[in-house]
């Protein structure tokens, strides 16, 4: 079987050497030919039209936009007819269902995705796919999906995809945020950045094991206080933002997670366990 690769940027240009790597005969395309060129001599074949791109069996996209799908496909729509289309553009919830009603309207299996470990995890089983869509294209293209990493299906939403995609991105950023903000506490103490990541790295499994039970704390809304209370991580906080102000390094970060304990408080949950700030965060708790 074939697979295509349409948009040879940073991210197209690994998804077409993973699926070459797993030996499939891969098309690719690029609005500007050399990225083309340059992966032909790594065995992919370089298409002369986007015609022989929408020609494979299995047609992944990753453009800079939306806009420049649409763009780059709609003179083939006809031909995308019977075909499964992947489309590992960032976009929204929105989009994505607008790509999918379009594509769907012109006969294409429609899957709406998103890459979320970076370039250079592709092709290993670590590198993290999102994929939302039509779940028959799924079946019938998971094992060359495979080929990029470890590729997940949602479900039949095609904009479950882009949703997960913001809220990883999203708990990614609150790691990183909380990591640069300690990063930069212990700097002013005189401790190198690399020596304190050890011991970071040493504490995130810990973080990481608490997501599960959290996860049922909040869907079963009772929030025992075994990792110690809103009212007592608020105290700690207060320390945090004291040290960092001491240390004269910004308190932006602190002072947000402080601010969301006292949404908490404020919503009775100051005896709760801290997986009750969830609570304060939701739909509901906003309303
Ligand atoms: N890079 C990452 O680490 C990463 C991680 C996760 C997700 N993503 C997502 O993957 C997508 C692509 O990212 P990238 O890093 O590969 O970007 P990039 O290196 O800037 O490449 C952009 C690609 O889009 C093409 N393109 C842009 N506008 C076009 C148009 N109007 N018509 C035809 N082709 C057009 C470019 O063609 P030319 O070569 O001709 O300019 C190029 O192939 C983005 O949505 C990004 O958010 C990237």
């Amino acid at each position: 079987m074939n697979v295509s690769v349409i948009g040879l940027g940073q991210m197209g240009t690994r998804l077409a050497q993973a699926f070459l790597a797993a030996g499939y005969q891969t098309v690719v395309w690029n609005r500007t030919r050399a990225k083309a060129d340059a992966l032909a001599a790594q065995g992919a074949t370089a298409a002369a039209t986007i015609a022989e791109a929408a020609a494979a069996p299995l047609v992944v996209v990753c453009l800079t936009s939306y806009g420049a799908v649409r763009e780059v496909l709609d003179p083939v729509r006809e031909e995308l007819r019977g075909k499964t289309v992947v489309n590992l553009t960032s976009g929204t919830p929105e989009t994505a269902r607008e790509m999918s009603a379009w594509l769907s309207g012109h006969g294409a299996g429609y899957l709406d995705g998103a890459a979320m470990s970076g370039t250079q995890l592709v092709g290993r089983p670590e590198a993290l796919f999102v994929l939302s869509g039509d779940a028959g294209a799924f079946a019938a293209h998971r094992a060359a999906l495979a080929s990029l990493g470890n590729v997940v299906h949602l479900g039949a939403d095609p904009g479950l995809a882009s949703v997960y995609d913001g809220a990883l991105f999203g708990l990614a950023w609150g790691a990183l945020a909380g990591f640069y903000h300690a990063v930069a506490l212990v700097a002013a103490e005189g401790v190198a950045p690399t020596a304190f990541a050890q011991a970071a790295a040493g504490h995130m499994p810990f973080v990481t094991s608490l997501l599960t039970e959290h996860a049922r704390q909040i869907e079963e809304g009772r929030y025992p206080d075994d990792d110690g209370t809103v009212n007592v991580h608020a105290a700690a906080m207060d320390h945090l933002v004291h040290a960092s102000a001491a240390a004269g390094v910004r308190t932006d970060i602190p002072e947000l997670f402080r601010g969301l304990l006292e949404l908490a408080v404020i919503g009775g949950h100051g005896a709760d366990g801290i997986a009750s700030t969830a609570q304060a965060l939701s739909k509901e708790g906003a309303a």
